[in-house]
């Protein structure tokens, strides 16, 4: 039996009827444009966040996880309104209400991506509670519409504006890829992105900075590239290249031209990215990487010094490309780098860190793994 059917059995006095997983991600790059249309490239993690499922007869929906204690929280599925229910428990409770189950539920959660660090737990969460819910009552939905879902149910009954990447990624990813999205229709593109046999390494640098995106500064900066688009009076920020938006830019108050500028850019990056790592160029793909930090950092100002630390520490001691990634405010950064090079970079990392008196970075190494799956 898994062990989290055991817990299940414990907790709630009977077997789940289904147990299903669903991983977090790093982004290689494509950072805040997947809610413009634009694309993104990001993978993977192999940390999943696991849940067990099943139904009940109480109309009742309880969910609790295994890293707190197994407490229970309990709804009444009747009543499920966008925000009811403890904070923790409206991503698994969004999905259901997103996807219109009326059934009562018992849902134990076994969340293994770590949490605030910018790897996408919560998209984790969402995904591994919708894949086995199409499974459990038959729903017959595609990933794009389980990414919607779960899309939705973080936008509304969460109240996070995010994009679609997250989601996307992890129900999409396929072991030794990054997943290439257009996030104008969702359609991918599996870009190989096996680097070990190269003599490289994605190194992963948690700054153990948590950010709380639900906080306004993402949902400001989303707002502003939406400002930029009325202004411009235009469709999209995708269908103006760079040089007719830098000659728009009177028309344009300073922040709002430069959070679009990044979200131009940023576009464009991911695109001259692909084509490099399709050509095997890894200098030049972690060139655009260190680029889009820039970006972020000085456009998009959505970094912050522990950030800009990993980021500069990477690059100084050897690293191709390095940058933050995620939502930002904190978070992770990766940088790719000569595996020859981790344990010199991770303890130059760790001393910067302390002679700032920064709490002191986790890190590890990502590989490209597979998506959502039904374990049980
Ligand atoms: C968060 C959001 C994503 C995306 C990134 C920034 O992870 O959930 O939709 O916007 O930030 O690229």
């Amino acid at each position: 039996m898994h062990p989290l059917a055991n817990k299940f059995q414990e907790l709630f006095a009977s077997a789940p009827d289904i147990i299903a997983s669903a991983p977090g991600r790093v982004n290689l790059i494509g950072e805040h444009v997947d809610f413009l249309d634009g694309f993104v490239l990001p993978f993977a993690l192999s940390d999943v966040t696991t849940v067990a499922i099943a139904k009940n007869s109480i109309g009742k929906i309880r969910t609790s996880s295994v890293q707190r204690k197994g407490a229970i929280s309990i709804v009444d599925c009747a009543a499920l309104t966008p925000k009811s229910g403890e904070a923790w428990t409206r991503y698994p409770i969004g999905v259901i209400w997103s996807l219109g189950i009326d059934s009562g539920l018992d849902i134990l959660i076994d969340g293994q991506v770590p949490l605030g660090a910018g790897l996408s737990s919560s998209a984790a969460l969402e995904c591994a509670v919708a894949t086995a819910l199409n499974e459990l009552f038959d729903l017959g939905l595609s990933l794009s519409d389980l990414a919607r879902a779960a899309q939705r149910a973080e936008n509304i009954y969460v109240g996070m504006p995010c994009g679609i990447m997250d989601q996307s990624v992890s129900l999409m990813a396929t072991e030794g890829n990054a997943l290439l999205l257009d996030t104008k229709d969702l359609s991918i593109e599996q870009i190989p992105f096996d680097i070990a046999p190269l003599g490289l390494e994605l190194l992963v640098i948690d700054t153990q900075v948590h950010h709380a995106l639900v906080d306004g500064g993402y949902a400001e900066r989303r707002a502003s590239c939406e400002k930029a688009i009325a202004d411009l009076n235009i469709n999209s920020l995708r269908d103006i290249s760079v040089a007719d938006f830098v000659a728009r830019k009177s028309e344009l108050d300073e922040k709002t031209y430069l959070r679009a500028f990044h979200g131009i850019t940023e576009m464009k990056r991911v695109l001259d990215a692909v084509t490099l790592l399709k050509a095997g160029d890894f200098v030049g793909f972690g060139e655009i990487v260190t680029a889009a930090h820039i970006s972020l950092r000085d456009n998009y100002t959505v970094s912050c010094p522990e950030l800009n630390l990993a980021v500069d520490t990477a690059l100084k001691f050897g690293a191709l490309g390095s940058r933050m990634i995620g939502g930002g405010f904190g978070g992770s950064a990766i940088a790719l780098i000569k595996a020859k090079d981790s344990d010199l970079i991770k303890s130059e990392v760790k001393s910067a860190f302390m002679k700032e008196r920064f709490k002191s970075p986790r890190f590890f190494s990502a590989l490209p793994s597979a998506g959502a799956r039904i374990i049980d």
